[in-house]
């Protein structure tokens, strides 16, 4: 059965305009993958009652890293927490990347989804290139570490273009063995395109409002090619680009 762990806010910043990057101590070890996300209690009050679901963007040595945009009440009293907070974090769930295997894989990563594949990238420097699509410069992420090639839509920094763009490109001239993208949905809806065009194994890091993160409660299902629904909290998040509806 999965546990509350609590943790301490080490470091709680904004790096980009409306992201936060956040930093906390685990008390207890836990050994999560890239692709797996936690549930985190934002108030020991229960108010916000649910707990708001995060993709882990790190961890080692009891540091676990997110990153989030704030986009409603949660995330909002998320970003204004301070060090020293503690939160109770239930973790890792979900279903990870697979490891590469001696693959070369090309990571497309579109705004904050960024932090899967960021960790990925972290883990498996040397078969990973990861591509991260935002709109301009000022949307980069100031992080200590850019693991990342940017790519921006009007071209203020790094490659010009839309990620998926670019990575058309660089499938027609260097070698990849399978596509991971996380971002949003129109974005995985062509990554979906791109992978089908180029043969390629392609995996989808999906995103559902979850009330429990377990399995248990059915709000985070997602329609599947074969008619059937997945949860996406247990059967995902990552899940193989065709098999689902985008
Ligand atoms: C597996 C997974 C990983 C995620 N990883 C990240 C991440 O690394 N960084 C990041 O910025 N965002 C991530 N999200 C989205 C993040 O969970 C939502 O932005 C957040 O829950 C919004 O909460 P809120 O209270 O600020 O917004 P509100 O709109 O006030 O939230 C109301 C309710 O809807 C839910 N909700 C709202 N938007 C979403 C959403 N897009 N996805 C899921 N539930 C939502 C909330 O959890 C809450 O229960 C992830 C979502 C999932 C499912
Ligand atoms: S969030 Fe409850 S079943 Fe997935």
């Amino acid at each position: 059965m999965k546990t509350y762990h609590e943790c301490i806010v080490t470091s709680n910043q904004l790096v980009a305009p409306g992201i936060t990057f956040m930093e906390l101590y685990t008390l207890e070890s836990i050994a999560p993958k890239p692709g797996q996300f936690a549930m985190i209690r934002v108030a020991k009050t229960r108010d916000p009652f649910l707990a708001r679901p995060l993709s882990i963007m790190g961890y080692s040595s009891h540091t676990l890293k997110f990153l989030f945009r704030v986009t409603g009440r949660g995330t909002g009293l998320m970003s204004e927490i301070t060090n020293g907070y503690s939160l109770e974090v239930l973790m890792p769930l979900g279903n990870p990347f697979p490891e590469p295997q001696g693959r070369k894989i090309l990571a497309l990563a579109g705004g904050v989804g960024l932090p899967p594949l960021y960790y990925y990238k972290e883990e498996h420097p040397d078969e990973t290139t990861l591509l991260l699509g935002v709109k301009s410069a000022s949307a980069l992420p100031a992080l200590p570490a850019r693991p990342w090639i940017p790519v921006t839509e009007d071209g203020s920094a790094g490659l010009k273009g839309r990620v998926t763009d670019v990575a058309r490109q660089m499938l027609q001239s260097d070698e990849f063995d399978a596509i991971y993208a996380c971002g949003p949905l129109p974005m995985l809806a062509e990554v979906k395109r791109l992978g089908a065009e180029a043969g390629l194994p392609t995996l989808v890091s999906l995103e559902a409002r979850m009330a429990c993160g377990v399995g248990v409660c059915h709000g985070c299902a997602h329609p599947l090619t074969s008619g059937e629904y997945a949860k996406v909290c247990t059967h995902g998040p990552v899940f193989e680009a065709g098999e689902v509806v985008l």
